[in-house]
């Protein structure tokens, strides 16, 4: 991990609270989300379940418009559909006007199951198969971002064939380090993402002569939770430099994607501010009269979700256990990224009582289903209940069915109301694609 990741004592369950005015602790109804009980919730549908606030996303989108109509920068949003892929999620963006960015067909027919346009759909990612460029193609996908020559080639080639036109953008690697985790870094040279800025030049020539295709611009994504701007200033002062090379040669550059990463609080570091983002995109890309995009997703959907689960029971061995019913299989980022995610109390006696130092954990048969070490946590009885912060992003999408648990159901709250967005899986759902061949 970088070092500008928190290192000190940790936050407080009063300072956790704080950073978060989606949250309030109502002093009988216990914690809220959006104003709404989560134990309301809870009590209707069962635990674990994902519970995602419409208000704290729809209020961060507008926060990062704002930010960039501020310093007079148009851009064109296309939410990143893997962070939460949930339909609710998805047609929220859109009645705002997002578009979607996307890295399969699945996520593709997502979004338009959400009635997001072909036209605002942003293809990325390293391996996109023929079947999955066809489908995007015949439905008039609205860019589709580059990742290697071998890709354009085969674009050109899919493109031509069925007589149609895409519209391509290169995906620049500009060797900046993001300062983030290592498994979430995409920026490096040696990582598998993007092409060389020095390949760039030529490919983007040969792709605008080759059949099928029309060049669009510049794509550029570093990585995912950046809590500081500098990477960004290096990557799209390389990347404005390189739309003017282009052009330089003769090339049309239109659009510039910007990408995603923003990082957000988890802990107590400071996430990066939509301001100081924009600021900074400002200066450096400020005045290259391109088509700007960007491809936000943890930003706009993290805050707004928790995972609520039950504690089944507190374990006293050589430690204090809190053992809960959500584990690994639903909310993963821990066990794979030693992630720190917030543990709020749900219950506002809990909340109120003495703390000492705890391992919250889930029931899966595996020692990485830790969620959290030595938390200063309350006392809790079987059946108390727990929010598992920030999860609204790279939770339910990364969730499986890992000991054979069924996947937790989700509701979504806005206007103060809440509704069930998501049945919990039931367990003949975990064996209904499962064949029994007849061996006796
Ligand atoms: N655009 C591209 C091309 C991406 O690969 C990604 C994320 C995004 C946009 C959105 O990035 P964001 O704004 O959400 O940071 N599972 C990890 C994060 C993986 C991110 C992968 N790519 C986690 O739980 O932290």
């Amino acid at each position: 991990m970088a070092d500008i990741l928190p290192t000190g004592p940790e936050p407080e369950l009063e300072d956790l609270l704080a950073a978060r005015p989606q949250l309030r602790m109502h002093g009988q109804d216990g914690l809220c989300l959006e104003d709404v009980p989560l134990n309301a919730i809870a009590d209707r549908y069962g635990t674990p379940v994902w519970v995602y606030g419409a208000g704290t996303m729809r209020a961060r989108l507008a926060a990062l418009r704002a930010a960039f109509a501020a310093e007079a920068l148009p851009v064109d949003i296309h939410y990143a559909v893997k962070a939460n892929d949930h339909l609710a999620i998805l047609n929220l963006f859109r009645s705002l006007g997002a578009g979607a960015d996307i890295v399969s067909l699945g996520e593709f027919l997502r979004a338009r199951q959400a009635g997001i346009a072909p036209a605002d759909i942003v293809y990325s990612g390293v391996g996109k198969s023929a079947a999955e460029l066809e489908m995007a193609l015949a439905a008039g996908i609205g860019q589709i971002n580059a990742e290697s020559a071998e890709e354009v080639e085969m674009i050109s080639a899919i493109a031509a064939r069925a007589g149609l036109t895409a519209c391509l953008a290169l995906r620049m690697n500009p060797d900046v380090d993001a300062g983030t985790h290592a498994k979430i870094t995409t920026g490096l040279a040696d990582n598998k993402f993007g092409i060389a800025a020095a390949e760039i030049p030529p490919l983007y020539a040969h792709a605008a002569r080759l059949p099928g295709i029309r060049m669009t611009g510049i794509a550029v994504h570093i990585g995912s939770q950046i809590l500081s701007t500098e990477p960004y200033r290096l990557a799209y002062g390389k990347a404005a430099g390189m739309i003017r090379a282009l052009r330089a040669a003769g090339q049309t550059v239109d659009s510039l994607d910007l990408g995603g990463g923003l990082g957000i609080g988890y802990r107590d570091e400071p996430g990066l501010t939509p301001r100081a983002f924009a600021a900074m995109a400002r200066q450096e890309i400020g005045g290259l009269d391109v088509r700007l995009m960007m491809e936000p997703g943890r930003f706009l959907t993290a805050p707004g979700g928790v995972l609520l689960a039950s504690v089944i029971l507190e374990k006293r061995a050589a430690k204090r256990f809190v053992v809960l019913d959500a584990a690994m299989n639903d909310l993963m980022r821990p066990a794979m990224y030693e992630a720190w995610h917030g543990i709020l109390p749900v219950g506002a006696a809990a909340f109120q009582s003495p703390r000492g130092p705890a391992d919250v954990v889930g029931p899966v048969c595996e020692t990485a289903d830790i969620f959290a070490q030595d938390r200063a946590l309350p006392e809790f009885k079987p059946g108390a209940r727990v929010a598992l912060l920030d999860a609204g992003a790279y939770g339910a999408v990364m969730s499986s069915n890992y000991n054979a648990r069924p996947r937790a159901a989700a509701v979504l709250v806005h206007g103060g109301q809440f509704q069930l967005i998501t049945r919990r899986q039931s367990h003949e759902a975990l064996w209904e694609d499962e064949i029994i061949p007849a061996l006796d």
